[in-house]
Order: structure tokens, then C-alpha cells, then sequence
């Protein structure tokens, strides 16, 4: 993984801190961090490493010191950046889209507040390594084929944040909407079911993927390794990219998926999802260099397998698949 992902410890000037660490993409980001050497701090609402674990042995985990915190208090980050004299944050902690609405208040202090408090920190701070995540829900605020989602609403806040940060106090950043995630650690949220569909194969379970038709197959490693690599030099502008990984469909992945698991009994059935699918990832490459590829086969094979060995040693379990 670390040759498909490279990062180099030297182009770090200080630690990195990452909010949302407990979460899917933010297991991936402390594992290709401290496999690369690079000193890491974690933040999150708890502290749940069931997701890092996944990626991480003991040891390599005991290397993380951990901030418990809300991202919607201001002193939680400002503190946390003031111990970790962290150089760089990447910010992924969020509510995501059910989550949003089931609660819109406490979607807009995590994903709207929260962020304001990373710029604060970062303003503060003078810090000009500064990644965050939106989405491609935000494409839903001047898009009419998106679906409008409150989710995408606060992530496009989030953006237009960033740009008034920079232009008023010169705080620089770089927003990545990423397609749809999959991966290791991929559990929650509404585009989460292809990776649920690669654990039933993987645990010789039936199982219905409920859309159809495109899905962007962004790898979490791949996202991960984007956002460290945004933070691996010093940024002076405001800038946000889409990043969609494989253009590809629900339906070719069942394909691959027999091909690796032949006698696995995965289906879909659902109109497909009200997102953009096939965006360009050119712009992103070109702005921050190679940050890795992951091909879909090659994701999916190693998904599937690295599922297996986790359900054989009992650290996962496909008992409940939703
Ligand atoms: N997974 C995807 O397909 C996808 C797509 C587009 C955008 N994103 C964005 O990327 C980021 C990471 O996504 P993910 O899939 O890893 O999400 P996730 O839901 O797996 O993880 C989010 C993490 O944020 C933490 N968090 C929630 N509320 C918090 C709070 N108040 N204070 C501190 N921490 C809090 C959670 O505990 C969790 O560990 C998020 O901002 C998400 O909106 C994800």
C-alpha cells in the first residue's frame, strides 16, 4: 500500500493533526502517516480506533497521541493544534448525509461551525497547510441534477468559508469533494453500500446494493494519500477539486466481484444516485501532483481480501449488513 501511496516524511515541517481520525478516510490518513514516519495527531469526538485498527497494528497506533473532543467548541482544535504544535490539519470530521438530516442542527455546528473553528485554528495558527473535505454533495447548491441535501448545503459552506479566509486573512487551503468512498473502514453513510456489498462476498453472504447504474469508485486510500499530499507543502491560495477516483457502475463492479468471489450472490436494485459520477480528477492531479491510483479491480481484489483475513480473525463482522 505504502508504494502505491508514497509520501515522504521530509516533505513535513511539523505534525500533522486530523480531525474525523476515527472515521473511514481518517483511518487511512493515520495509517499512511505513520507507516511513512510521518508524526501524526488524531482528534475526534471519541476515541474509537475499531476503524484504524482495522489498518494499523497496536504498535503502530500506540504512536498516535489522541485529542477527545467536539469539533463544534472552538477550544477543542485551538488546544489541540497549541499541544500537538501541529504545522498542518487535515480536517475530515462531519456529520454525513442521513446524519444531516436526521439532526440539522447538529449537522450545521459539526460540519459548519466545526470547520470555522478549523479556519480560526489555522488563522491563529498562521498555519498554510490547511486540507478539508467537502463533497460532491456540495454540487447539489447550483447543480439541478444534484440532489439538494442539507449535507451539501453546510459542505458548500464550507467552501465558500475557505475563500473568505483566504481573502481576508490570507489563510490558504485546499477542499476536496470526493465521489463515492470505498474501502476498508467504509460503514456509514448513504453511498456506503458498494463496500458493504465487497464484505457479504467477502463473508459468503447475499446481498442487494440499493441504487443502480454510476458510481464514482474512489478508493480510501487514494483520497487519504490526496489530502496528505495537499499538506506537504505550503499553500497560498484557496482551492477546491472534485475528486472522483474510477468513473465506472454499480453493475461492473458486480462483475469484478464474481470474478474474485464466483460463488457470491451480490445484486442491485434501485435507481441510481443523485450525484455526479464521472467528474475529472485531472484538475486535482495537476494542482497537487501524484498522489496514487487505484484501479477498480485491483481496489475491489484487495478490499475483498483484506476483508476475509479480518472476518477469519474475528476483528469484523458481516452479522448485520445495512
Ligand atoms: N466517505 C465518503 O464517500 C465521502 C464522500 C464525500 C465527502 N466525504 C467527507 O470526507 C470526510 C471523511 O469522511 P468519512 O467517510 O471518513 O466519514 P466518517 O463518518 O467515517 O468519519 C467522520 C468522523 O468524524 C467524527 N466526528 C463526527 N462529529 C464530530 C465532532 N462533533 N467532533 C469531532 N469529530 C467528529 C466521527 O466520530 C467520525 O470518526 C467527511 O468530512 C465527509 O463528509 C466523505
Amino acid at each position: 500500500m505504502a508504494n502505491k501511496f508514497s509520501i515522504d516524511a521530509k516533505d513535513f515541517d511539523g505534525p500533522v493533526l486530523l480531525t474525523g481520525a476515527g472515521g473511514c478516510i481518517g483511518s487511512w490518513v493515520l495509517s499512511l502517516l505513520v507507516d511513512a514516519g510521518v508524526p501524526v495527531f488524531a482528534l475526534d469526538l471519541v476515541k474509537d480506533t475499531r476503524r484504524p485498527k482495522l489498518l494499523m497494528s497496536d504498535s503502530e497506533l500506540g504512536l498516535v497521541k489522541w485529542f477527545v473532543g467536539d469539533i463544534a467548541e472552538p477550544s477543542t482544535i485551538m488546544n489541540a493544534v497549541e499541544e500537538s504544535k501541529a504545522t498542518s490539519i487535515i480536517h475530515l470530521a462531519a456529520l454525513q448525509v442521513p446524519f444531516c438530516k436526521a439532526d440539522p442542527i447538529a449537522g450545521a455546528r459539526v460540519n459548519v461551525v466545526g470547520t470555522i473553528n478549523v479556519f480560526e485554528a489555522a488563522r491563529k495558527h498562521k498555519l498554510t497547510r490547511l486540507a478539508y473535505a467537502s463533497s460532491i454533495a456540495a454540487h447539489g447548491v447550483f447543480d439541478a441534477k444534484t440532489l439538494a441535501t442539507l449535507y451539501g448545503a453546510y459542505k458548500f459552506c464550507n467552501e465558500q468559508t475557505s475563500r473568505v479566509y483566504m481573502q481576508d486573512w490570507k489563510v490558504p487551503s485546499v477542499g476536496m469533494r470526493p465521489g463515492v468512498v470505498y474501502g476498508v473502514g467504509r460503514d456509514q453513510g448513504m453511498t456506503s453500500k458498494t463496500t458493504v456489498a465487497i464484505l457479504a462476498a467477502a463473508a459468503d453472504k447475499s446481498y442487494t446494493i440499493p441504487f443502480t447504474g454510476p458510481v464514482s469508485w474512489l478508493h480510501a486510500g487514494e483520497v487519504a494519500s490526496a489530502f496528505i499530499k495537499a499538506v506537504s507543502q505550503p499553500r497560498t491560495e484557496a482551492v477546491v477539486f472534485d475528486i472522483n477516483g474510477v468513473s465506472s457502475t454499480v453493475e461492473e463492479s458486480l462483475g469484478i466481484i464474481k470474478k474474485i468471489a464466483p460463488g457470491s450472490d451480490i445484486n442491485a436494485n434501485g435507481s441510481s444516485l443523485p450525484f455526479p459520477m464521472d467528474l475529472s480528477d485531472d484538475p486535482l492531479r495537476a494542482y497537487l501532483g501524484d498522489y496514487g491510483q487505484m484501479p477498480l479491480d485491483e481496489g475491489i481484489a484487495q478490499t475483498h481480501s483484506i476483508f476475509r483475513s479480518l472476518l477469519e480473525k474475528g476483528l469484523i463482522s458481516a452479522d448485520k449488513l445495512d
